[in-house]
């Protein structure tokens, strides 16, 4: 996470980790440059950040599942330029299993197993319009529009239950949010760069972790290769940081005292929004805007197809055991996002079971199924460390917001997924990020350039969007 001489201060989140001094996949700057003075502070007792894990199922009988990021999403194609998650990946022979978001599908509704395929496959189609539309609108406007304008200028406008499951699907899915609430230029980015090869994507493919070690097993392995223990705070939380011109102090909840030439703070955006961490002196208007522009939000897992009345209501299903992903599990996964994650938050774990249990029993009218022998369900939300699983760009946010949200205040550099224009929301967004934040950083500590990202004070908007 980071790095710095005389001791520069990474907090929380881990995801980035390996971004900073690994040969592989590609050299990075710091431990090149022989820079090893640094200390990541991690809040948890482990690394992984949002990459985390658990064992599930009744006992004698678990397996591990992942309770946050679980994709590597955009592989490669032929020789093409590889995911750099995938090249981790690799390097540590995770076992993972192919993914198919759009062949493997059964589609479902309240009366049972319905086919309307026809209606899914037209929603595909929509969406690879939608990114299109909004490429072509870029080069003529400086503002945006929410992806549901998009979809309705080109009449698209799901009715019936299917229409929006579908639609559902295609990209709330994705978002974690509705297309109201996404912007229609980034939700097109979000899907062309990490997807579409002509765009300088990686590959259509997806890759879901059956890790037994956890898809953490990659950040942890790598990490072991380079650091030592006296680099990495485990079971440290942040609860005040300094910054100025000329250094960074930051203090944890125990009352211990870091101080360093620069810090990284990779926090979630979840938790920069949510006060969790106090700032001295406060954080600048142009900064507090951006953090409060973006949005957070939390998605679990995968292909069943479930259309309710009412809209984002346990949409997702997926099936584990199965051939290639864990036979014999029994386990079953299914997503909500957004809005509706937010609402079931605030259940007990039997509610939720209980409204979990009446949709599949909707599902398959004419099965008895039985009452689960383990229920699991990950708050994200709730959580103080995390603030939501990751982030998404609505059509308020303009470029210039996101140009602050990156912007170092002082000697404190911030990292993360949500930083990412191009790959914001992927794991292998904040990859990229910690890469160049880790590279930006190193300079300044060689006294070679330092370059701090800067702001803009007065958001007008009138750069437009191109990447
Ligand atoms: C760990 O790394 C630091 C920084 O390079 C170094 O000072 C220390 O001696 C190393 N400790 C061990 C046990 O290798
Ligand atoms: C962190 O805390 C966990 C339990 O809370 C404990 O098992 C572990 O030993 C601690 N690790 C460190 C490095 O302090
Ligand atoms: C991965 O598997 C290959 C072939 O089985 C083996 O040569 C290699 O050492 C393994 N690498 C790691 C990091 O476990
Ligand atoms: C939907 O698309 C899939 C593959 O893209 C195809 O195999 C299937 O036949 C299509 N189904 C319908 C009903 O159009
Ligand atoms: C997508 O665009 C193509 C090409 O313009 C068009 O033929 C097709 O009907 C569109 N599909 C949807 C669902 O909008
Ligand atoms: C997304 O990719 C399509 C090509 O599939 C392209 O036409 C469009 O301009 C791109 N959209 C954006 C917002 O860059
Ligand atoms: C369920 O059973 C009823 C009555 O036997 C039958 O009409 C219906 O087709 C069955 N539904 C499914 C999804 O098999």
């Amino acid at each position: 996470m980071f790095t710095v001489p005389f001791r520069a201060i990474t907090v929380l989140c881990t995801i980035i980790t390996y971004a900073f001094a690994l040969p592989k996949p590609e050299p990075v700057p710091l431990a090149e440059e022989g820079i090893t003075d640094f200390l990541i502070v991690e809040a948890r007792d482990e690394l992984g950040g949002r990459m985390r894990s658990a064992p599930f199922g009744e006992p004698g009988h678990q397996f591990t599942v992942e309770l946050g990021a679980n994709w590597i999403q955009g592989t490669q194609e032929g020789n093409g330029p590889a995911n750099p998650i995938l090249v981790l990946a690799r390097n540590h022979n995770l076992s993972t299993a192919e993914s198919d978001f759009f062949t493997s599908m059964t589609t479902y509704d309240q009366t049972g197993a319905v086919d309307y395929l026809d209606v899914f496959n037209n929603s595909v189609d929509a969406f690879t319009n939608l990114t299109v539309a909004a490429g072509a609108r870029v080069p003529q406007s400086l503002v945006d529009l929410t992806a549901r304008t998009g979809y309705s200028l080109m009449d698209q406008k799901p009715k019936t239950p299917q229409e929006k499951a579908s639609e559902y699907f295609q990209f709330d899915w994705e978002y974690a949010q509705t297309p109201e609430q996404s912007s229609f230029v980034a939700s097109s980015w979000g899907n062309n760069f990490t997807y579409n090869v002509d765009q300088g994507g990686f590959s259509g493919g997806n890759l879901f972790s059956i890790d037994q070690r956890g898809f953490k097993h990659l950040i942890q392995a790598e990490a072991a290769e380079f650091l030592n223990s006296s680099q990495v705070l485990l079971n440290a939380t942040v609860s005040t940081i300094e910054y100025s011109d000329s250094a960074v102090s930051v203090t944890l909840t125990d009352g211990t005292k870091l101080n360093a030439k620069y810090a990284i703070c990779t926090f979630s955006l979840g938790v920069l929004q949510n006060d969790d961490v106090r700032f001295e002196p406060a954080l600048p208007g142009w900064k507090a805007e951006a953090i409060q522009s973006m949005t957070m939000f939390w998605f679990d897992t995968q292909y069943g197809l479930y259309a309710d009345t009412e809209r984002g209501r346990y949409p997702v299903w997926q099936g584990l055991d199965l051939e290639n992903f864990l036979p014999g599990s029994g386990i079953v996964f299914v997503t909500v996002t957004g809005d509706y994650s937010e609402r079931i938050e605030a259940l007990s774990d039997a509610q939720v079971q209980s409204e979990v249990l009446g949709v599949l029993r909707a599902m398959y009218p004419n099965v008895t199924i039985p009452d689960p022998t383990a229920f699991f369900f990950p708050r994200w939300f709730s959580d103080p460390l995390y603030r939501g699983s990751y982030s998404n760009w609505p059509a308020s946010f303009v470029t210039q917001h996101h140009t602050n949200l990156r912007a170092s205040l002082g000697r404190l550099w911030f990292s993360g997924e949500a930083l990412s224009e191009k790959y914001f929301g992927f794991l292998h967004g904040a990859y990229f990020e910690g890469e160049a934040t880790g590279a930006s950083v190193a300079q300044c500590l060689k006294g070679q350039g330092c370059a701090p990202l800067p702001h803009i004070t007065k958001i007008t908007n009138s750069v437009g969007y191109d990447v």
